[in-house]
């Protein structure tokens, strides 16, 4: 059966949806207006098996009132604009062509997350070397997040150097999933989404409220990922920058010997460890 979403023109007074080969008459415009989503005309949109629209990732099924889908790796990381401390921004055109971090707050003024966004200011020449932008975020208004930065700089000694969202309205929480209404019913739990150029959900990492994260962790899967994607090889268990790696199962021995002319050690057909390409 076709998984597809039918749209017609924006505007247009009724619209045909058919999902999954089942038909229902919407006001798709309508809801579209509702939602603040732009659609072009006429063009039917392909759906991955979790509903969701892998080629701009938006969300049909919330779009029409259904069940919220989980965000799963390999998914497009949902496009969105918003209010940040450095002016509005469109999250894909803010990540252009490299890699992306996006993690989120439970709260302004609060103590963890004071020691993270100092960290993450000071750790931002690791990641641009690697390429990557940092967005935080929290559902604290954009007047408060600025009234903070004072106390980062002067409690952390770095004062706050990437965009931090302000998302009073969870437009951008609900799309990421990240009020975990167990947890808490109005904040964000603390969140880490890495994204790859092609705009991928590359790795998902949720931590409590209370616990600060480990941002030598994410530059550690940053650069794993990187490998993987421009060298076809895995890390090992703790793997750290400059130790040996794995050779992908994938890769045949024989495409192997060109990739890899420094050779490699076989402890078995499927476990080939090779010295770090890049280094
Ligand atoms: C904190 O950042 O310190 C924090 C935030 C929410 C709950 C607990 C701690």
């Amino acid at each position: 059966m076709p998984n597809f979403l039918h749209k017609e023109l924006l505007g247009a007074p009724a619209t045909g949806v058919s999902i999954a080969g089942s038909k229902a008459l919407l006001q798709l415009p309508c809801l579209a207006r509702t939602y603040g989503v732009q659609f072009p005309t006429n063009e039917i949109v392909f759906l991955n098996s979790n509903g969701y629209d892998s080629t701009r990732g938006t969300r049909p099924s919330q779009l029409l009132g259904g069940p919220k889908m989980t965000l799963r790796l390999g998914d497009i990381a949902p496009d969105f604009t918003a209010d940040t401390t450095d002016g509005t921004i469109n999250f894909h055109e803010f990540l252009g062509d490299g890699w992306g971090v996006l993690f989120s707050h439970p709260k302004d003024f609060t103590p963890v997350c004071t020691t993270e966004l100092g960290m993450v200011s000071k750790l931002k020449p690791e990641f641009e070397k690697r390429d990557t932008k940092v967005v935080g975020l929290s559902v604290d208004p954009i007047e408060s997040h600025k009234a903070w930065t004072d106390d980062i700089e002067e409690t952390q000694g770095h004062a706050l150097n990437f965009p931090l969202i302000a998302d009073p309205d969870r437009t951008v929480s609900d799309l990421y999933d990240m009020i975990h209404p167990n947890a808490n019913d109005t904040l964000t739990v603390r969140s880490v989404f890495i994204i790859s150029p092609q705009k991928q959900v590359k790795l998902i990492i949720t931590y409590p409220a209370s616990t600060g994260r480990n941002f030598d962790e994410i530059l550690r899967v940053i650069d794993s990922l990187q490998l993987t994607a421009n060298y076809s090889v895995a890390t090992p268990v703790n793997w750290v920058d400059g130790e040996d790696v794995i050779i992908v199962p994938a890769l045949s021995d024989e495409d192997a010997k060109t990739k890899f002319p420094k050779g490699w050690k076989a402890l078995k057909p499927y476990l080939r460890v090779t010295p770090q390409p890049n280094k």
